[in-house]
């Protein structure tokens, strides 16, 4: 049980939920990554090298066209996942085995490197606002070289539900309130919402025990769980400890993506857009690539 759940237990009474609270809060540091966009990158920096099973999350958010415009020609992957959330704007996408899609506000993909793609992602317009966030989440040792599969995720096809009063939820993956979003996670289980909450709501949002997580409020100011470090403000990643539920509430309207993911606990070796578990399988990666095996 978690030290903050009820104190006065009586025979019959269910067991209370017990909330996971804030245990350290991160900001997103500036940088530039592809051909020279402009992103914070808030996961897979020094303060938060990554947070098991995820690797890396980018916040990419301009109205200047030359913040973004330039994009993130041709390049590979291999090991893990790559996860796009487009809030605002319209990125085209292509890989080296024909696929290509249209990534527009309010769409996800979510594209299984596994063994290897090359593939770019590029903007689709020329002015006007390009916001949304990448999330590099990990495959375990057994599916690394698993075959690249995209899922592409038309914004109809995300469910949004009310949670509580004055709280939306789209349910990218995962589950919440009954409703079980389109994307399939096996091996991380993984759990990706989409919060807005009206000035003064509140809700308890039910997440997997033993699942990482982290909240990530991208406008407004939310307080989460009760401990000493439960004010997340704009671009705050909050860590969020053990337990089985997350409470948040909103002084003013705010939104926050809410992600949680079953751990691996294994080795990692990393080098630039190849995630391993040893340095052998990174020069392989390398070896692979170079010799156009992707
Ligand atoms: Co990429």
């Amino acid at each position: 049980m978690h030290a903050n759940t009820a104190i006065s237990p009586t025979v019959d009474a269910p067991a209370a939920a017990s909330l996971r609270n804030v245990t350290r809060v991160v900001r997103g540091r500036p940088t530039s990554d592809g051909a020279g966009v402009k992103l914070t990158r808030v996961i897979g920096q020094p303060a938060l090298d990554m947070l098991d099973p995820f690797l890396m999350l980018d916040e990419f958010r301009s109205d200047q066209a030359s913040d973004y415009i330039a994009g993130f020609p041709e390049h590979p992957h291999r090991g893990f996942e790559t996860v796009t959330y487009m809030l605002a704007g319209r990125m085209r996408h292509g890989d080296n085995q024909g696929n290509s899609g249209l990534l527009t506000a309010g769409s996800v993909q979510w594209m299984t490197a596994g063994r290897g793609i090359l593939h770019s992602e590029m903007p689709e317009q020329e002015d006007g606002l390009m916001w949304g966030f990448q999330l590099w989440v990990n495959l375990p040792a057994k599916d690394k070289m698993t075959a690249p599969r995209y899922q592409d995720i038309a914004p109809e096809r995300i469910p949004e539900i009310e949670l509580a009063t004055g709280v939306s939820a789209r349910v990218i993956a995962g589950e919440a309130g009954g409703v079980k979003g389109p994307v399939e996670a096996e091996a991380t289980a993984a759990v990706y919402l989409d919060l807005r909450l009206e000035a003064g709501a509140a809700v308890e949002v039910p997440l997997p025990q033993g699942h990482n997580a982290f909240a990530y409020v991208y406008a407004g100011h939310a307080r989460i769980g009760d401990g000493p470090t439960s004010e997340l403000l704009r671009g705050d990643l909050g860590v969020l400890g053990s337990g089985d539920t997350v409470r948040i509430a909103a002084p003013e309207a705010t939104r926050l993506i809410l992600v949680a993911g079953k751990p691996f606990n294994e080795p990692v070796a990393k080098y630039g857009p190849f995630v391993m578990n040893t340095q052998q399988q990174i020069v392989q990666a390398v070896e692979d690539f170079r010799a156009g095996r992707f």
